[in-house]
Formats: C-alpha cells, sequence, structure tokens
C-alpha cells in the first residue's frame, strides 16, 4: 500500500451550470496530513466555491486505486451561486489545492472546460474515436483544453514563454485537432499540425486556422531541418515500439531547432496504476517495465482502416529512466511529470 501516487490523480466527473449556479463533481486523491487551505480544497477561476463536501466515500475510485491509502474516500462536490461568468478569456479552470505540488508540475492541479459556444464546429464521433478511444462531445473538449492548458503552463514554467508565443510550433500526431483546436487563432500562423490520419488532417485543414500536413508512419516528415522551435506529440510515443520509436526520435530532433522544446507523453507507471491490474499483475508489469525499458501491452486497431499504420500502431508502455538513459542520445530530457496528462507522463526536451 502507498501512502501517495507520484501523479496523486484526480478527475472531474460533471460539471454543470444551471441559471448562474455552478456545481463540480469529481474525485481527487486526499492530501494526507494536511488542513484545508485557506481558499478551499478546490477553486474556480481562482474563486472559492460556496460550499464543498470533500473527501466524500468513492469506492469504485478505490478500486482502481487499491494500491493507494485512503483512494476510496476521494469524491469531491463543489457549488457556487451568482457565477455570471464562467468563461473570462473561453476557458473555466477548476484548480485543486495540493499545497506541496512542485511548481513545474502545477498545470496538473488544473482542469479546463472550453466555452461551448466557442466549438460548435466539431469531428464527428468516429474522427473522435479514433484520437481518444470515447465518442463523447464533451470529454473531448474538456480533455483537449485540459491538455492544452497543461502543455502550455508546463512551457511556461520550463521556458517562461507560453507555447502560443513560440514562432513555429508542430502538433506532431494532431489526430482531429482535439489539442490544436485550443491554440489561440490570433497565433494560427505559428502552428503545423501533422499526422499519418489523412481523414482527420483534411478535417482539421478545412475546420481549423493553422497548417495541417498528411505525413508517413515513417520518417521523414514533409518539413525541413530545423523547421520548430516548440513539438508536442501527445500519445503518439505510446504507439509505437523501439526500433521505429528510435527513427521518430531522430526526425523529431532533425525538425527541432537548436534549442527548441519538445513535449510528448508515455505510458508509464501512472498508466499501470489506472489500469485495474490485480496486485500480482500489476506488480508483474512494474517489474518488466523496469527491466525491459519498453514493452509490447498489446495491439491497437482505432486506426485500422484509416491510416496505413502497417501494424506498427500497438500500444507500448515505457520506463522513466529507460527514457531518460536512451531518449537522451537526442535530446537533453530535462524533466519527466507523472501524471501531468492524465494517466500519460509528459517528457520534456530540449534539443541540444
Ligand atoms: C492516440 S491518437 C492522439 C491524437 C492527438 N495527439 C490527441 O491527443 O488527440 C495518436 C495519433 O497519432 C497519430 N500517429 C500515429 N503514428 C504516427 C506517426 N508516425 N506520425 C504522425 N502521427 C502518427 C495517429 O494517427 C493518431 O492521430
Amino acid at each position: 500500500m502507498e501512502r501517495r501516487l507520484a501523479a496523486e490523480p484526480w478527475y472531474v466527473d460533471r460539471l454543470s451550470i444551471v441559471g448562474s449556479r455552478l456545481t463540480v463533481e469529481g474525485w481527487s486523491m486526499p492530501v494526507p496530513g494536511a488542513g484545508e487551505p485557506a481558499d478551499g480544497w478546490f477553486t474556480v477561476n481562482g474563486r472559492r466555491f460556496d460550499a464543498i463536501r470533500y473527501p466524500l466515500p468513492r469506492a469504485d475510485v478505490g478500486d482502481v486505486f487499491w494500491m493507494r491509502e485512503a483512494a476510496a474516500m476521494c469524491g469531491f462536490e463543489a457549488t457556487i451561486g451568482e457565477f455570471a461568468q464562467p468563461y473570462p478569456g473561453g476557458v473555466l479552470e477548476i484548480r485543486r489545492v495540493v499545497p506541496d505540488t512542485p511548481a513545474l508540475e502545477r498545470g496538473r492541479d488544473s482542469w479546463f472546460k472550453p466555452d461551448p459556444a466557442l466549438h460548435a464546429d466539431l469531428p464527428d464521433e468516429g474522427r473522435r474515436f479514433r484520437v481518444i478511444g470515447d465518442r463523447d462531445a464533451d470529454g473531448f473538449l474538456v480533455s483537449g483544453a485540459t491538455d492544452y492548458h497543461r502543455i502550455d503552463r508546463a512551457m511556461q514554467a520550463v521556458a517562461g514563454r507560453r507555447l502560443a508565443d513560440f514562432d513555429r510550433v508542430l502538433d506532431w500526431g494532431v489526430g482531429c485537432g482535439r489539442i490544436a483546436r485550443h491554440f489561440p487563432a490570433v497565433r494560427a500562423q505559428a502552428l503545423t499540425g501533422c499526422d499519418i490520419d489523412a481523414d482527420n488532417v483534411a478535417w482539421c485543414a478545412a475546420h481549423l486556422p493553422g497548417r495541417f500536413a498528411h505525413c508517413e508512419m515513417a520518417p521523414p516528415l514533409p518539413f525541413p531541418d530545423a523547421s520548430f522551435d516548440a513539438i508536442y506529440g501527445i500519445s503518439v510515443f505510446t504507439h509505437l515500439q523501439e526500433p521505429m520509436q528510435s527513427r521518430w526520435l531522430a526526425e523529431l530532433a532533425r525538425v527541432a531547432a537548436r534549442g527548441a522544446l519538445i513535449a510528448v507523453t508515455i505510458h508509464g507507471r501512472t498508466a499501470i496504476d489506472f489500469s485495474r491490474l490485480p496486485p500480482a499483475e500489476h506488480r508483474r508489469l512494474v517489474d518488466e517495465v523496469r527491466r525491459r525499458g519498453i514493452v509490447f501491452n498489446g495491439a491497437n486497431a482505432q486506426l485500422d482502416g484509416h491510416a496505413d499504420h502497417r501494424g506498427e500502431y500497438v500500444n507500448v508502455l515505457h520506463d522513466a529512466d529507460y527514457v531518460r538513459n536512451v531518449w537522451s542520445r537526442w535530446f537533453d530530457v530535462l524533466h519527466i511529470l507523472p501524471g501531468y496528462i492524465l494517466h500519460h507522463d509528459l517528457v520534456m526536451m530540449r534539443r541540444r
């Protein structure tokens, strides 16, 4: 039994606005030994809630995180009335307060819901399902905004600049723009997205500001050397086995300018903790990933019929030390932020 998990996961299950009253329900691992912060355990757009009930029983969450002490007592419900302008700047932010989160990892303590009125034009269910394995439109918007703003916070923490302040940004594996759609439209000239899924790339090109290009499963990308100052790739290395991973690390290093920042995700210990495995199987998988560094974790059919991946698109798990050691051949591996993108760990790197 562990006292804390590296990522201390949390989740917003439901967020409803009725008139000017906002109610948020979710779960967040209880903070061991800490007293309630002055503004309460959760805030909305930097404001106190009128009422918070926390912690509440959540046996379903306790069943998933059986390895975490007191995980079954993690539910919360928070309400606020007189909440007239829920989306300042187009987005609503729910923050949980964990007093000792390192500054670099604070983005993980916020969830973001974008103003649905600004996102009426969505890709259809099939296109959404291919990138996130879920057909729910609201989940597509909340997860995309949350991932975008968390990456943005990590860039600010590491580089002192917002993601949209970089002049040449690549979304590698853009899919149907789940994250790219939150890039500020006024800076769209800075954004390029690419993907092997030609249909999703065409959807992005027709519906989102920015430049979008089709690419192949194996390098090269259709861009000259040193084309980008910042690159992010969410849930792409989670699908490539080692030989293909190495080719893509070399290719990202080629298209990244000297000093460019790279933010990509892996499935590591946090993903294993999320995976509902019984204790013996959980222990076996943690040990195997630690021993082997990168482990094939099953086939993936989500792109079948939509992109020519030649059987190369699968599921893999990474060990953080393996990533630090092996990926440093191509980049300076600056930080690995556990569970920063829900069950993904975010690897922050710099091109030498
Ligand atoms: C799990 S989806 C994530 C999509 C998007 N990054 C997001 O988070 O919504 C993985 C994406 O990577 C794309 N992909 C897979 N292999 C790729 C490659 N070699 N180059 C570029 N994109 C790739 C897939 O087509 C798919 O859109």
